[in-house]
C-alpha cells in the first residue's frame, strides 16, 4: 500500500506555520499499517498546484488531502478533486462527515469529497489535527478492499 499525504494549505506551503496534519495522518496509517509506504507533500491552495501534486503521485494507491475543504475564500480543494477524478466515492465523504458530526457540529462546514481517478483512489480530509486523526482511523479498515477492488480483484 503506498499512500501520498497531500497537505494544502497556503500558509503551512510558505512556511509561516508548522504541517502538523500530514504527520498526523503518516502517524494513524502507520499505526495500523506499519508496512504502508507514506510519501507527504505541501501545496498552496492553488488549483494548478493541487492537480499537479496528483499528477505526481499517480502511482500511489491513495491520495489523502488534508485542509481546504471548507468555505473559505481560498479552499478549493473539493473542486480540484471533482475535476481531477473520473469517478466520485460518495460514501467514503458521507461516512467520513457523519463520523465528525459526532465530533463537532462544525464538520457541516467541510465539502470534502473522494473519488477515484484511474487506480488511485483520492480522499479529501479536513485541515484540522483532530479531524485527520478521526477521518484516517474510519478509512484504513476499508483500505486494503479498495484498493483489491480497484484492480479488479474478487470479492
Ligand atoms: N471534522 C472533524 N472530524 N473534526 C474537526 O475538528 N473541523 C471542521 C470540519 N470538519 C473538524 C471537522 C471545521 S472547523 C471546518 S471549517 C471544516 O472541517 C473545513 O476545514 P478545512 O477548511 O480545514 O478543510
Amino acid at each position: 500500500m503506498t499512500v501520498a499525504v497531500i497537505t494544502i494549505s497556503d500558509r503551512a506551503s510558505r512556511g509561516e506555520y508548522e504541517d502538523l496534519s500530514g504527520p498526523e495522518i503518516e502517524a494513524v496509517l502507520h499505526q495500523y499499517m506499519p508496512e504502508a509506504v507514506v510519501h507527504r507533500h505541501i501545496v498552496p491552495d492553488e488549483p494548478a498546484e493541487i492537480t499537479a501534486a496528483f499528477g505526481r503521485s499517480a502511482e500511489a494507491d491513495f491520495i489523502l488531502t488534508t485542509g481546504g475543504t471548507g468555505i473559505g475564500p481560498r479552499d478549493v480543494t473539493p473542486e480540484v478533486t471533482v475535476a481531477y477524478c473520473d469517478r466520485l466515492l460518495p460514501g467514503i465523504a458521507e461516512t467520513l462527515r457523519a463520523e465528525s458530526l459526532k465530533e463537532t457540529p462544525q464538520a457541516m462546514l467541510s465539502r470534502g469529497t473522494a473519488g477515484v481517478k484511474k487506480e488511485t483512489i483520492i480522499v479529501n480530509f479536513p485541515g484540522s489535527v483532530k479531524a485527520v486523526r478521526l477521518c484516517t482511523t474510519v478509512l484504513v479498515p476499508v483500505m486494503e478492499h479498495a484498493v483489491q477492488m480497484l484492480r479488479g480483484a474478487g470479492h
